[in-house]
């Protein structure tokens, strides 16, 4: 692929206190785009200054949300070296959102190239703390002037880059999930297992249900008999109960998290008992009472291993592990992180340079 890039003569000032980035409110000073036509395919790839971008108002993304995105990162290591993080399972994560959006496939190497091109000419601005990294949005939209219901024949691919911090403003200290029993997020068949747009616009009622509550994320039910465990708004969830490791298997509701493959694949290699199964709030409410829930947590790439302290359903609260990181939850987000930042060897093959 060739990438023309085009610096900027205007560099913006970098964040001075890196303990106060937040999440996703900083931008660096470039961005990548590439446009999509049909006949021509992806062309115009180009590394340009961040800058906003003009679409027409009947722009077809606006009307009936043909939009997908991916969220991964960059770390920097002790010795200033910057490096991925399984970079090429989001780019397969992205075709197959683009599958069931009916979005034209990208290559997976043109969007390597795309994202080592992008972050080269903005590695300044991968940050050097402890903890925060440049979070990067890949997304394509559609972009024809049209308000007829139909995929796209024109398209925009851009990379987008963010320096951050936790997610989560408690840091690695445990968060408090209501389970949402009203409203539902996904079913099977429908596009639970995609990142789109649409995915997050039909989890806001809930969050802010949960906000109202003090509680800042939502556990979802599966949409069929609201039994049954899915994922929180953004991040996938594990129980340790009575020594094992369980979470919801994929069936095409939840997203298939990068993260929760690599926890699941470390869990096994340690030798622990792990299952991908369906597990009802019930089951989880009686090993509570019977004292065999011993940890809960989250997993993501914006959250990496949140461990939740508080699980609200219905009337009942559980506290969790007494409100604080259990031996699990610990032992994998000091290996993750580990890893993600160079402070442990890549003995999985997960680590990409940039
Ligand atoms: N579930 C949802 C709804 C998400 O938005 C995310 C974040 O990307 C995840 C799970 C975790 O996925 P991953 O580990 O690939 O970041
Ligand atoms: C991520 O973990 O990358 C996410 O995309 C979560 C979110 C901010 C939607």
């Amino acid at each position: 692929m060739n990438i023309r890039i085009e610096k900027t003569t205007c560099p913006k000032a970098k964040p001075v206190d890196e303990s106060q980035l937040g999440f996703g409110k900083v931008f660096t000073d470039h961005m990548f785009i590439m446009e999509y036509d049909t006949g021509m395919g992806w062309h115009d790839a180009r590394v340009v200054p961040y800058q906003e971008i003009s679409l027409s108002p009947a722009a077809m993304v606006f009307h009936y949300g043909q939009e997908i995105f991916e969220g991964m990162k960059a770390y920097r290591t002790p010795d200033g070296e910057i490096q991925f993080f399984r970079p090429e399972e989001n780019f397969k994560r992205l075709n197959q959102s683009a599958e069931r959006l009916v979005i034209p496939e990208l290559p997976v190497e043109d969007a390597l190239e795309a994202l080592h091109a992008l972050v080269e000419v903005d590695k300044d601005w991968v940050p050097h703390n402890d903890g925060a990294s440049l979070y990067i949005r890949p997304f394509i939209i559609a972009v024809d002037p049209f308000l007829g219901v139909r995929p796209g024949d024109k398209y925009l691919f851009m990379i987008i880059l963010s320096p951050s911090g936790a997610y989560y403003s408690t840091g690695l200290n445990p968060v408090d999930i209501y389970v949402e029993t009203n409203y539902v997020r996904a079913v099977k068949g429908g596009m639970g297992y995609t990142k789109t747009g649409g995915n997050y616009a039909a989890s806001l009622a809930g969050q802010d249900e949960a906000h109202k509550q003090n509680y800042s994320q939502v556990l979802w039910l599966d949409g069929v008999e609201r039994k049954y465990i899915e994922e929180v708004g953004a991040m996938n969830i594990m129980f340790v109960i009575d020594g094992e490791v369980v979470t919801p298997e994929l069936q095409g509701s939840i997203l298939p998290g990068i993260t929760r493959k690599s926890v699941l694949e470390l869990c096994r290699k340690w030798g622990m008992k792990v299952s991908e199964r369906r597990i009802t709030i019930q089951e989880i409410s009686d090993a509570y009472d019977a004292g065999k829930l011993q940890e809960v947590f989250g997993t993501g790439t914006a959250a990496v291993i949140s461990p939740v302290g508080h699980l609200k359903w219905g009337d009942k609260v559980m506290e969790i592990n007494g409100n604080k990181i259990g031996e699990i939850s610990q032992k994998l987000y000091d290996t993750m992180t580990g890893m993600q930042y160079g402070r442990l060897p890549d003995d999985m093959g997960w680590i990409v340079k940039l």
